[in-house]
């Protein structure tokens, strides 16, 4: 049992919130303070879980992290590492634990990391990762469950990548950085998180050209240097809010959010008969009924992010006719379903569809949420929903989103958290 969230349904969400700095900008970023033999200094890191526990990880490293969580302010030193093995307990917690893969190869000619494994969106393969790595001249042995790869030194390289992947990107972006001679990426995933992780890779001396494009042309440099960083915004996080403020009919502000990042959600949230007004640096929803059924397919940035699927469902459930959605990139991205079923949602899941025929009204119900952004989605659906929705599995949430609680109850919602003793895997050091 972790912590649970009791919601009382039923009023709107108004106000202002600050964005995150964006979870999946932050943890390849501090991945790759590994390179620098300096120090590297971030600002609007995410109080969430992940960041403790890749924070955990770069330290069994040896990388020393002073981390002020109430600031957002981090402090990584990777000048003496200790070791090229990261731990597999932390490792296997979080797929984004490989994202330390290559920057050890680049900066130690060595690493080891434990195969980040399934989890509840399906398989998490890193075979792309693998062929970049071996492309550039690595040798990569899976054994174990552990992928062990080593190279004295990593050649420029001419990569194809068979299918967009921010994952493998963002490793072979960080190994290429320190190869000898040029690599060209092709096929790269051009997530705005990878150009914020490929702005702050320049400020460390890398030279990265195509940023944003889907081709990255990396001339290996011989060493690179600490630097000073401030995350992006948390788009996934910003746009879960602004669902929440069209469900409940409220009046939202994301502000310190860049709006061009989340134009694909944007649109299909104007065509669900939201009011979307975007400023200068902040996106505000007024929440409208009737919410109009929507056909949507998820994609590679910049189309409806993935990330935003079960969030978009949550709405759609109270839309006024019959709505679907193709989940294009995770093979199952469905445990949702069944949680806002429970909610009185009318959900039909086949392959990698969903159809979603509106209800009048969602009613509360205990719930589990099977991974951080279904979590979002059952927040969302359960401050809409009539009466009492309770929330178990807090620590999916915990992953992604900050002071959810805190966030949600200055916009006027009926929200707690009831504690429950933490199983000691669940504490990490960065508490
Ligand atoms: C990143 O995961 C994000 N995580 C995910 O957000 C996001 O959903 C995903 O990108 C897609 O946008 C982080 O950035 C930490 P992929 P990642 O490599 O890198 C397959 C969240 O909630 N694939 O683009 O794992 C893979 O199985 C998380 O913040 C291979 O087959 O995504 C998937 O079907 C959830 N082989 C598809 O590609 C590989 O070597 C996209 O994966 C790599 C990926």
């Amino acid at each position: 049992m972790g912590s649970r969230l009791i919601i009382e349904g039923g009023t709107p969400l108004k106000g202002t919130l600050e964005a995150s700095g964006a979870k999946n900008a932050c943890l390849p970023i501090m991945a790759a303070s590994i390179l620098a033999q300096g120090q590297v200094e971030l600002e609007r890191v995410p109080n969430i879980s992940d960041v403790r526990v890749m924070a955990s990880i770069l330290d069994k490293i040896g990388v020393k992290v002073e981390f002020d969580a109430q600031a957002g302010h981090m402090l990584l030193d990777s000048s003496e590492l200790t070791t090229t093995r990261a731990p597999e307990d932390l490792v296997r917690r979080m797929n984004a634990s490989f994202d330390v893969m290559g920057p050890l190869l680049a900066r130690c000619g060595h690493g080891e990391v434990s195969m980040p494994g399934g989890c509840r969106l399906g398989p998490r393969p890193v075979n792309y990762h693998i062929e970049a790595f071996r492309k550039l001249g690595a040798e990569v042995k899976v054994e174990g469950g552990f992928v062990k790869a080593q190279a004295k030194r990593l050649k420029g390289a001419h990569i194809i990548f068979p299918a967009v992947s921010v994952g493998a990107t963002k490793n072979a972006m960080m190994a290429a950085t320190m190869a000898e001679g040029t690599t060209i990426l092709e096929g790269c995933a051009r997530e705005p998180e990878i150009s914020d992780l490929a702005n702050f890779l320049i400020k460390m001396g890398a030279k990265i050209s195509g940023v944003g494009s889907q081709t990255l042309r990396i001339e290996g440099v011989e060493k690179l240097h600490g630097a000073k960083h401030s995350i992006i915004a948390d788009r996934i996080e910003g746009c879960t809010y602004l669902i929440g403020a069209a469900m409940t009919q409220g009046d939202l502000t994301i502000d310190k959010f860049e709006a061009e990042y989340s134009a694909a959600f944007l649109a299909q949230l104007e065509k669900a008969g939201q009011e979307v007004i975007v400023g200068e640096h902040y996106v505000r929803v007024k929440g409208r009924r009737p919410i109009l059924p929507l056909e949507i397919a998820t994609s590679p940035y910049p189309g409806f992010p993935t990330d935003l699927h079960p969030q978009i469902v949550a709405l759609l459930s109270i839309a006024n006719g019959v709505s679907a959605l193709a989940e294009t990139i995770f093979d199952s991205r469905f445990m949702y379903v069944m949680e806002l079923v429970r909610l009185g949602a009318d959900l039909l899941a086949s392959g990698k569809y969903v159809r979603i025929r509106g209800v009048e009204q969602l009613v509360g119900a205990p719930v589990d949420a099977p991974d951080i952004r279904a979590g979002g989605a059952l927040v969302m659906a359960g401050l809409a929903a009539q009466g009492e929705t309770i929330i178990r599995g807090v620590k999916y949430i915990d992953r992604g989103y900050q002071k959810l609680e805190q966030n949600l109850r200055s916009l006027g919602a009926k929200i707690e958290r009831v504690e429950e003793p933490l199983k000691e895997l669940d504490q990490v050091p960065f508490q």
